[in-house]
């Protein structure tokens, strides 16, 4: 059987109750989040260093598949925000684990009541965009297309995310996992990085339900994506305040993120040299990550870079 077979086929399986489902949901929807923030914080350094393409990519946002894909995300990050805390207090104060069924069950109960309001209203700015739209005769359905530099850019981008996530369906086809869903918790036991990276993980999740999910009401619930442009990122980027906040949030939700990238991997790859190698190419990626992105951050000039889109 395929590796990636076997983990579904186990994942299933393995002890069957709600446990499991909040655990293969929690690995899902963080992979999830960290797919969409790579992609994302790419883009929006483009802000600064390439504004006409950032113009156009912004329009993608507004496209209708894309903004059905925003409440997936919503609901991603909602329910890995709770879950993520449910599992920190359970790690610091292990006595709870008799309540380990009980809080799963609070943490579904919990999504279901803060997600669905929220995926309501989304939906509702939504339709009134396409509404708006079609008043005028045009259809939110229609990707909106690219003109001449922003198509090879485009096309960079889809063929760096293709060959991306090939590399990582490679390496998990070809190595076995070690038993899914199973893996021995990390406080007790190994190297001092991989303690600090426990506690990391939980640290930073406590920063992430103020900072990720603060962002995300904002863009979607106080300010409407579909009315987002360079103008509005210009605006909100002339206070230094806002400036910071985000710094913070890429920091925090680019390691977090590719740590746990790296706590998934680790289920599939054994050999110590290929996971020291994953490491530091992991590591890697997110010192350029963060520092190309804190430089588009802070060297941002709203007046300057609307002069240069029509
Ligand atoms: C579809 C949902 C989202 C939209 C429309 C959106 C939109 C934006 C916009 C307009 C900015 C620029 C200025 C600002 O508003 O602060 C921004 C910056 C940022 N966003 Fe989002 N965002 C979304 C989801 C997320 C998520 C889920 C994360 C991370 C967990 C995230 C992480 C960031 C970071 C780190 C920055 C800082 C700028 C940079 O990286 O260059 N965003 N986002
Ligand atoms: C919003 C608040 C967040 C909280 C409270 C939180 C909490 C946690 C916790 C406690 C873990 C460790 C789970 C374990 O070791 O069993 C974890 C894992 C993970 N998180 Fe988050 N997180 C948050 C946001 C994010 C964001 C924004 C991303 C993506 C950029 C993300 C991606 C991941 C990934 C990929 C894992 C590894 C999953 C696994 O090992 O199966 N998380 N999160």
């Amino acid at each position: 059987m395929s590796s990636l077979k076997l983990t579904v086929v186990e994942s299933i399986r393995y002890r069957g109750n709600i446990g499991q489902w909040s655990w293969i949901s929690h690995r899902i929807s963080g992979l999830a989040i960290l797919s969409f923030l790579l992609i994302h914080v790419w883009d929006t350094a483009n802000a600064t260093f390439w504004p006409q393409m950032y113009s156009y990519t912004v329009e993608i946002f507004k496209w209708f598949p894309f903004s059905v894909g925003e409440i997936g995300l919503m609901a991603a990050i909602l329910f890995h925000a709770f879950n993520g805390i449910r599992i920190s207090l359970l790690d610091f104060q292990p006595a709870w684990w008799k309540y380990q069924e009980k809080s799963a069950r609070f943490v579904w109960g919990l999504f279901i009541v803060a997600f669905v309001p929220l995926a309501l209203l989304m939906l509702r700015t939504t339709i009134n965009h396409c509404t708006e739209l079609a008043g005028v005769g045009e259809s939110c359905f229609a990707f909106p297309l690219p003109s001449g530099l922003e198509a090879n850019g485009l096309v960079l981008g889809i063929g760096i995310g293709v060959i991306a996530v090939g590399v990582v369906l490679w390496f998990v086809l070809r190595h076995p996992p070690t038993d899914a869903g199973a893996r021995p918790r990390r406080a007790a036991g190994g190297s001092t990085l991989e303690r600090y990276g426990f506690l990391f993980m939980r640290l930073s999740g406590i920063a992430l339900l103020l900072l990720a999910v603060g962002h995300m009401l904002l863009q979607h619930i106080f300010r409407d994506v579909h009315n987002l442009t360079l103008e509005v990122v210009a605006g909100i980027w002339r206070s230094w305040g806002w400036r910071a906040y985000d710094l913070f949030l890429l920091a925090f939700a680019a390691t977090h993120g590719l740590n746990g990238f790296r706590n998934v991997l680790e289920d599939y790859v054994h050999d110590d040299a290929k996971v020291r190698g994953i490491n530091r190419a992991l590591a890697i990626f997110l010192v350029i990550t963060i520092i190309w992105s804190a430089i588009a951050i802070f060297s941002f000039q709203p007046d300057a870079v609307m002069t240069q889109v029509p």
